[in-house]
């Protein structure tokens, strides 16, 4: 079982999304777990304070290292790498959401407020991942667009597992057009090749495409498809 532990000031907002669809069939079928673990329950402050101003000013409120470090060492070393989610980080991307899947399970450590102190992140083997160059309010969404795309690659949660090879990324390509019934919707046809039962030459019309697609849309994808 792959194991999800969520270290968070708001934990209710959990299994939120995951609670549906793929991802909610496969937590009830227990392919994989959720624990979520309030941060506010670490303060020792009488009120539940977790944050303070910055050290050199600044706007906004910090968290506390010290908070998030008894948080942290209420879980156990092997639950998976411990990742902090972050602007600053390296880049959420297919590849990476492969390789934890093939992992334990992953400890998500969401911020809030202005971030965390970094003493915290220094002292823990933590790595930051960011999904992408914008902000969000705190890194719950960021963790649950991460533990989606990680629990479809989870076995047997994905019905047909050559879906998983079929899509976007995985040749390093963008996917090529989809169609269904009808065959002419508002004027416009399905590809004559896709109905023509020839499946060396649809196969060959759908890399040609994903190629086209590729070039066009993600110029950079497309670079490094060239060159590997
Ligand atoms: C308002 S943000 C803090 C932004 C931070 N002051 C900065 O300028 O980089 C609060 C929290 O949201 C999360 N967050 C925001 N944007 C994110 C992103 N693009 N990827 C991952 N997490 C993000 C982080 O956990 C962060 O601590």
């Amino acid at each position: 079982m792959w194991n999800a532990t969520v270290l968070s000031l708001f934990p209710e907002m959990f299994p939120g999304t995951l609670d549906f669809s793929l991802a909610g069939k496969a937590l009830k079928n227990g392919i994989w777990s959720l624990k979520t673990i309030n941060i506010r329950d670490f303060s020792d402050d009488r009120n539940g304070k977790v944050d303070d101003v910055p050290f050199g000013g600044g706007p906004g409120m910090v968290i506390k290292a010290d908070v998030l470090h008894n948080a942290l060492r209420s879980v156990s070393n092997n639950e998976g790498p411990r990742i902090y989610l972050s602007p600053r980080g390296r880049k959420f991307d297919q590849q990476l959401a492969k390789n934890l899947s093939k992992k334990n399970g992953v400890v998500f450590i969401c911020g809030r407020y202005e971030g965390v102190d970094e003493r915290f992140l220094i002292s823990n083997d933590i790595e930051e991942i960011s999904i992408g160059d914008f902000i969000l309010s705190g890194g719950e969404l960021a963790a649950q667009l991460m533990m989606d795309s990680i629990i479809r690659l989870l076995p047997n949660v994905v019905g047909n597992s050559e879906v998983l090879l079929d899509e976007s990324f995985e040749t390093g390509l963008l996917e090529y057009p989809l169609y269904t019934q009808p065959r002419i919707w508002n004027n416009l046809e399905v590809p004559n090749i896709l109905l023509s039962g020839d499946h060396k030459k649809i196969k060959m019309w759908k890399t040609k495409k994903s190629e086209m697609i590729t070039k066009l849309k993600r110029p950079d994808l497309w670079e490094k498809y060239i060159k590997s």
